[in-house]
């Protein structure tokens, strides 16, 4: 029979076989140092957990709650964009609490995406800013990950050549997978963009606070008149390490907030009350907790990119983000990141996500997660030197030329 048709524009998660060889590796003994998947680690505060904790005595809490988050919380967190960005929001019109991020993207999409709708997003991307409009219908129209010359251009050549005209343009920076950081004046340059060619501006902000040198990634909603045009998604998961919460945020434009909470008010009660409350009392917590997840982040990012270098494979430091970026080694390049990722498996007992899973261009690349302590990262990098040592013989043994790409 037949495939669904929204079943068909969704291919299996290229991760899911990566996973598979995880999960029968594991099952077979070996020990894997798990760099794949951006599932953070590290335990929640225990001032949210007991937070938490308290809410839930009280029954009251345990009814509905409300889809577009309770007014304590929209509250807290237009309180967090004024202190951390200097951007005033109004908690009842531009404020939505999601269930996680990822879920309030994907419903942005289905709310405003028309069937053949057109929307730019950056390739490699996380793949909900893709498959979200996918399965609402959409139509994708690739452009570079990098916020340099290049992305402009591609605007340009995407609202003369793309027809329909295109709806929307998805960012994220810091970036997954590459790590990449954006600036204001890049912000700056794309809402005059996007308000002379009226587009929305959908801005994916989920590792705003894990950055390592210094200078904190920006909103796009700091730049004069973003509101206009844009909207962007916050996420408690990295910045508390709350990723099992499933709490995050979409803030902005004002016709999209509604949108959004709309179809939201169709689908959804909210989140558990006593979840909703205990994100309120982290958002107002100030900067200490935040402060040590930034630093654990930042000593696993040394561990890496110092002991992954000194086993031969020199991966470029990231500014931010939880994630390294790294170029595939020259004797495996040839083999495209999903082969290799599934040798580095088999061979090194160290999983990284394939650079493909992220779209065609991420494809000599593969992700690896700061997901594991310092002492695993320096364990994946002794597995990793013996795994380069053997380059030759491996490639040699295990994929036969004719295979190659
Ligand atoms: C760029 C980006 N956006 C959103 C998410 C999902 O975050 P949430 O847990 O808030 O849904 C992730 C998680 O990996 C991410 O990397």
């Amino acid at each position: 029979m037949d495939e669904f048709h929204k079943i068909r524009r969704l291919p299996l998660y290229v991760f899911e076989q990566v996973n598979r060889l995880k999960a029968s590796a594991r099952a077979a003994g070996a020990d894997i140092i798990d760099l794949g998947m951006g599932n953070p680690d590290l335990p929640t505060p225990q001032f949210i957990v007991d937070k938490l904790c308290e809410t839930i005595q009280r029954p009251r809490t345990h009814r509905y709650s409300s889809s577009k988050g309770i007014p304590g919380l929209r509250r807290a967190q237009a309180a967090y964009y004024e202190r951390r960005f200097g951007v005033k929001l109004d908690p009842n019109t531009e404020v939505v609490a999601t269930l996680g991020s990822k879920e309030g993207f994907a419903n942005m999409a289905q709310a405003i995406t028309a069937p053949g709708d057109v929307v730019l997003v950056p390739n490699p991307s996380y793949p909900i800013h893709a498959f979200g409009f996918l399965m609402a219908g959409g139509v994708i129209r690739s452009v570079p990950a990098e916020p340099g010359p290049e992305f402009f251009r591609a605007l340009e050549r995407a609202v003369v050549h793309s027809i329909p005209k295109p709806l929307a343009v998805v960012l994220c920076y810091p970036a997954n997978p590459t790590a990449t950081v954006a600036d204001l004046d890049f912000y700056r340059d794309v809402v005059a963009f996007a308000r002379r060619h009226e587009l929305f501006v959908l801005s994916d902000l989920a590792y705003a606070e894990i950055y390592f040198d210094g200078v904190p990634p920006p909103s796009i909603l700091q730049v004069p008149g973003a509101k206009d045009v844009a909207v962007e998604f916050t996420s408690m998961s990295k910045t508390f390490s709350m990723p099992g919460w499933r709490m995050g945020f979409a803030v902005g434009n004002e016709r999209l907030i509604s949108a959004l909470t709309r179809v939201k008010s169709y689908l959804d009660y909210g989140a558990f009350t006593p979840i909703q409350v205990a994100a309120s009392a982290a958002l107002h917590a100030g900067d200490a907790p935040i402060e040590e997840v930034r630093e654990v982040y930042r000593r696993r990012r040394d561990a890496l990119v110092d002991a992954f270098g000194r086993s031969g494979w020199t991966i470029p430091s990231p500014n931010a983000s939880m994630f390294a970026w790294a170029p595939i080694p020259e004797p495996y390049r040839e083999l495209g990141s999903l082969e290799f990722s599934k040798l580095l498996l088999e061979k090194a007992d160290i999983a990284v996500a394939p650079g493909i899973g992220f779209g065609e261009h991420g494809d000599s690349f593969v992700r690896i997660a700061l997901v594991e302590n310092e002492q695993r990262i320096r364990q994946a990098a002794r597995n990793l030197r013996r795994f380069l040592e053997t380059a030759d013989e491996t490639l040699h043994n295990v994929i036969p030329i004719s295979a190659r790409r």
